[in-house]
C-alpha cells in the first residue's frame, strides 16, 4: 500500500517559516512512528505570482484535488498589496476552497493549560476547554443572490440574501455529525430559526439528519444570539457547534479568542468524500503571513503544527498520533518555552521559530 499523500503550500511571510518546523514533525512520524507520507511541496499566493504570473498554477490545482490532505502555511504581503484583485495572493486561497469544494470549515477552539491566563475570561472558565465550531463555508448570506447595492426611488438599497438549500444544509450537518463521534458525541447546532425561514430548515434538516442516520449523536439547538452568550459564560457545555456561514464566521472569531494567541490556532476546510471515502481536505493555521515579524525567526509555529494535528486525526484516522503530537505541545508550554507572541510575565526569554520546533520534538522523543 503506498503511503497518504501530502501537498504542501508554505506561501508567503511567516508561511514558510512555520512550514519548515511541521516538516521536521512530519518527518520524526515517519521515522519514530513507521508512520510515513509521500510529501509533495508546491508555491501558492505571492510566492507562485512571482514564479507563474498567477496566485495558483493549474498544475497546483491539479496536485491539491489529487493528494489526501493540503497543508497550507499562510498567503499575501504588502509587497502584493497593488496587484489587480484577479491575481491577488488570496485568490489562490479562494480557489482551492472553491474548487476542493470545501464547504466545511472546522475551528477548535482549545485551550493549554499552561496559557489559560491569557484568556480574556476567567481561567476556570477555560482551563481544558477543547470545542469544535463547524462552519458552512460555501454557501449562504456571502454568496445568495440577489445581492448588490440598488437603487429604489430616491434612495439606494444594500441586499444580501441568506439561502441554504437542503443539500447543503444535509451535508455541513453530516460533517459534524461524523465529527462529533471522534470526539464528545455532541453536536448543538446554532440558527435564528425564531426570525428566519433559512433557520427553520436548517434545524429541520440538521434534526432529520441525526434521527435518520446519527442517533447515537446527542443533539441540541440553540439560537446563535444566545450560543454567543453561552461560548463566553458557559464554553465546556460544548463539543461540536454546527452552524452557518455568518454565524460561523463571527462565533468562531470569538471562541478562538476564548484561548489566546493567534499563533496557536488551526483550522480544516474539509470537502465531499474522494473514491476511498475520505473528505478533501485542505489544513492551514487562522493566522496569515505575518508581514511585521516575517523574516525573523520569531513567528509562532504551533497554529501550524496543530494545523497537521487535525490532518492526522480527520483525514487519516490517527487520533492517537494526533493526540502524542498535542500532548508534546502541552508539555513544552507546560515547561515554560514560549515564542514571542506567548510572553506574558517579565523574565521570560523567547525562543525562536526554530526553538520551539526544537523543544516540540524533543517532547516527542
Ligand atoms: P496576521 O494573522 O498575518 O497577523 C496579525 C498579527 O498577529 C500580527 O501582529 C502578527 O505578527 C501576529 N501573528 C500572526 N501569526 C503569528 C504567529 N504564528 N506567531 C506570532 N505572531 C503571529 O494578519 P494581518 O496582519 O491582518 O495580515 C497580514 C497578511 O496576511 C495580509 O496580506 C493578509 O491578507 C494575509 N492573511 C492571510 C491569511 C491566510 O493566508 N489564510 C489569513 C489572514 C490574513
Ligand atoms: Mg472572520
Amino acid at each position: 500500500m503506498s503511503n497518504p499523500s501530502l501537498l504542501i503550500l508554505a506561501g508567503d511571510g511567516i508561511g514558510p517559516e512555520v512550514m519548515t518546523e511541521v516538516k521536521r514533525v512530519i518527518e520524526w512520524f515517519g521515522t519514530k512512528r513507521d508512520l510515513a507520507f509521500d510529501v509533495e511541496e508546491d508555491l501558492v499566493g505571492g510566492a507562485a505570482y512571482d514564479k507563474h504570473g498567477t496566485p495558483l498554477h493549474d498544475d497546483t490545482m491539479a496536485k491539491a484535488l489529487k493528494v489526501d490532505a493540503v497543508l497550507l502555511g499562510a498567503v499575501g504581503g504588502p509587497k502584493y498589496d497593488a496587484l489587480d484583485f484577479s491575481v491577488k495572493p488570496e485568490r489562490g486561497l479562494l480557489r482551492l476552497r472553491k474548487e476542493m469544494d470545501l464547504f466545511s470549515n472546522l475551528r477548535p477552539a482549545q485551550c493549554f493549560d499552561a496559557l489559560a491566563d491569557f484568556s480574556s475570561l476567567k481561567k476556570d472558565i477555560v482551563a481544558g476547554l477543547d470545542i469544535m465550531i463547524v462552519r458552512e463555508l460555501t454557501s449562504g448570506v456571502y454568496f445568495g443572490e440577489p445581492r448588490g447595492i440598488f437603487e429604489e426611488g430616491n434612495e439606494r438599497v444594500g441586499i444580501n440574501t441568506q439561502r441554504y438549500t437542503e443539500s447543503e444544509i444535509d451535508r455541513v450537518a453530516r460533517s459534524a455529525f461524523e465529527l462529533a463521534r471522534r470526539r464528545g458525541n455532541k453536536v448543538c447546532s446554532m440558527e435564528k430559526a425564531n426570525v428566519m425561514e433559512s433557520g427553520i430548515l436548517w434545524r429541520e434538516v440538521v434534526q432529520k439528519v441525526r434521527d435518520t442516520d446519527y442517533p447515537d449523536v446527542e443533539l441540541s439547538h440553540m439560537y446563535a444570539d444566545n450560543g454567543a452568550m453561552q461560548l463566553v459564560r458557559a464554553p465546556k457545555q460544548f463539543d461540536v457547534i454546527v452552524t452557518d456561514n455568518l454565524f460561523g464566521d463571527i462565533l468562531s472569531d470569538c471562541a478562538a479568542m476564548l484561548t489566546g494567541s493567534l499563533g496557536m490556532l488551526p483550522s480544516a476546510s474539509l470537502g465531499a468524500p474522494n473514491a476511498d471515502g475520505r473528505p478533501k481536505a485542505l489544513y492551514e493555521p487562522v493566522h496569515g503571513s505575518a508581514p511585521d515579524i516575517a523574516g525573523q525567526g520569531k513567528a509562532n509555529p504551533i497554529a501550524c503544527i496543530l494545523s497537521f494535528a487535525m490532518a492526522l486525526r480527520y483525514s487519516f484516522d490517527q487520533g492517537d498520533e494526533a493526540a502524542r503530537l498535542e500532548a508534546a505541545i502541552e508539555k513544552v508550554l507546560a515547561d515554560g518555552v514560549r515564542t514571542a507572541d506567548l510572553l506574558g510575565e517579565e523574565g521570560v526569554t523567547p525562543v525562536s521559530t526554530t526553538g520551539m520546533g526544537d523543544a516540540i520534538l524533543a517532547a516527542l522523543d
